[in-house]
Parts: structure tokens; sequence; C-alpha cells
């Protein structure tokens, strides 16, 4: 073994390192100039021991560097010839993708964002509310006479710290006139609770939408209505029209129950309107000024608010006859409304 021989050796390796292609090429290099048991590099290595002493170190040296030089050109050549092989496909974009089902809305959450984003439009912002209120919120603030009926045990859920599960959302109407000054334009979509049993219109938990517009100059009841019209167009359909009609509640004055023309029939009489051209949707009212009082608020304020069904809404428009129907979760069911 001379220093010749060893430079020998490496131009070769090197050269044939270099025009090795594929990764099964470079293996068999590695098994002729490395492999432990026919290798040349180790059966080299085990020759320096019948090398004179005097030439021991300059050989021990080269044949390190010829090691050296031919492991770090098989490493590569062993990456060359893998990166060749995954030749990459050009990619198809006219191919379909994979689709994977979105998901969709719920008919009540979709409701509560469609009549979110009509409100929007008319400078009316969500306002939140909890599901546990007190009584003063849900009923003293909003003028509910202490023998109302509304507040007994049989309609309310009443809790053991003496706050309650709230019967409607109109306790929204004092948390946000208390938070700001007049104007004051909110929405509050929310969860409501009463002791009805549940059936094919009724249930225990539901949904409302709650309205409230107090401002420092007088309102009326026609702002009231040219706003509902507005929202009922924009909900059902450009040809809906409302209507009121006298009713009650403890916190506005005059209170008018609001009702829809039916979508459907337009007024003809259908299954969905029960024959009478017209479907209740919201109570109304102008707010009573007993309320501002209550509350401690600018007596010279007006304003209107309005409370409405959310499951009501979702039921008449997509035609949906039990209530319960929204709760069971039945996928089959729900999808037709996607
Ligand atoms: N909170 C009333 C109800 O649940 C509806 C309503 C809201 C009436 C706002 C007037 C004003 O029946």
């Amino acid at each position: 073994m001379t220093i010749d021989e060893l430079t020998q050796i490496k131009a070769t390796a090197l050269a044939e390192l270099a025009a090795a292609k594929t990764p099964d090429e470079v293996e068999a290099l590695r098994i002729k100039y490395l492999g432990a048991k026919n290798g040349l590099l180790p059966a080299l290595m085990k020759q320096l021991k019948d090398v004179p002493p005097a030439d021991k170190p300059q050989m021990g040296k080269e044949l390190n560097a010829l090691r050296t030089a031919v492991t770090d050109a098989l490493q590569a050549a062993k990456d060359a010839s893998s990166s060749a092989g995954e030749a990459v496909e050009p990619f198809d974009f006219s191919l379909p993708g994979n689709w994977t089902k979105a998901g969709a809305m719920h008919p009540v959450s979709s409701v509560i964002e469609e009549t979110t984003r009509i409100f929007a439009q008319l400078g009316f912002t969500v306002a939140d509310g909890p599901d546990m209120e007190t009584e003063f919120n849900n009923f003293d603030a909003l003028n509910t006479a202490k023998h109302h009926p509304s507040r007994d045990e049989r309609d309310t859920f009443w809790l053991a710290d003496g706050n309650l599960l709230r019967t409607q959302t109109s306790p929204v109407q004092i948390r946000a006139m208390l938070a700001t000054k007049p104007p004051v334009r909110i929405i509050n979509p929310g969860r409501c609770y009463r002791r009805d049993t549940t059936d094919a219109t009724h249930a225990a938990n539901f949904h409302q939408i709650e309205g409230l517009y107090v401002d420092v100059k007088p309102v009326s009841l026609a702002d009231l209505k040219s706003t509902l019209a507005h929202f009922a167009r924009e909900m059902m359909g450009p040809n809906v029209k409302v209507r009121f009609r006298p009713h009650f509640f403890p916190f506005t004055e005059p209170s008018v129950e609001v009702d829809f023309s039916c979508h459907l029939c337009h007024g003809k009489g259908c299954r969905v309107c029960k024959q009478s051209g017209w479907i209740e949707i919201a109570g109304a009212g102008i707010v009573d000024t007993r309320v501002f009082k209550h509350i401690g608020y600018p007596e010279d304020c007006y304003g209107f608010a309005f409370g409405m069904g959310v499951e009501r809404i979702a039921m008449i428009k997509h035609g949906i006859t039990d209530l319960r129907h929204l709760y069971t979760n039945d996928l089959r069911y729900l999808k037709q409304f996607v």
C-alpha cells in the first residue's frame, strides 16, 4: 500500500460515486468501498499494521482522509439519487377537490343571525344578559305588579337564592338602559325559561329576540311599525305586511301584538296561518314611562320595545309544525333546512 495507490483509489471512488444515478447503484458502491465484510477501505485499514513504523502516521492520516472523502461523496450521491427518484408530479388544478361537509347552522341559530344582521343595518347593536336574572330586572323594573300571574311559581323557575331563570328577554332592556344613556338601540337574542309543558308549540326553554329603541325625542307607534315592517320584508319576503292588534304588557303603553301577513299563502289562508292569513310574531309597544321611573332614567325619554319568538319565526319560515323537531336534533330532519 502506497500513497499513490490511495490517491488512485480516491480518484476512482469519487468518479464512480459521481456517476451513480439510482439508490441501488449508490448502495452497491457503499458495499464496495465501506462494506464491513469485503469493503476496500476496511481492508486497507487492516493492512495498516503491516506498514513500516516510520510511514505509519502519514499512511494512517491519508487513509482517514480517504475514508472521510468517500463517506461524504456517498452521502451526496445518496441525497441526489433519492431526490431524483421522487420526480415531482405536476399538480392538476382542474381536478375536483376533496370535499368535507362543512355542516350548517341550526334553524334557530340562523334566524338569530339573520335578525341580528337586519337590525344591524338599522343601527341596532347586540346587547347581552344572563339567563339567571334578578326579580327586579325580570319583573319589578318592567312594571310587573306584585300579584301578576307570571310571577307565580307555576309559571316561573325560581331559584333558591331569590333569583330566577328569565321568563323573557325583556330584562335586557333594563340592563341596556342602566348601562348607557339615550339614545339606546339594541337587540338581544337569548334563551328564556317558563314552566310550560312541552307540546307542539310550547317548550320550557325557548328563545326570544328583544328590541329596544330609546331616544330623547318623541318615538311613535309609526316608528315601531315601520321598523318591524322593514324586518318582516327582509326576513319573510318583499310582500309581507304587518298589522298591530291591541294588547297588554306591563312595561309598554300602548301595547300591541304584531302579526305578519302569511308569506306562504299571501293572506288567502293556509295550514301555516291556520286559515287566518296572519301569523302572530311578537309583542311590542311604546315603553311605559313607569319603566323609566323604576330605573331612575330621565323622564322626558321616549322609546319602543318588541320581543319576538325565535322558534316561531323558524317554524313559519320553514313550515315546521312541531317545535320539538327543533330540539330532538335528528340530522335527517334538520338537513332539509340547510
Ligand atoms: N316580553 C314579552 C313577552 O315575552 C314581549 C314584549 C317585549 C312585549 C317587548 C312588549 C315589548 O311576551
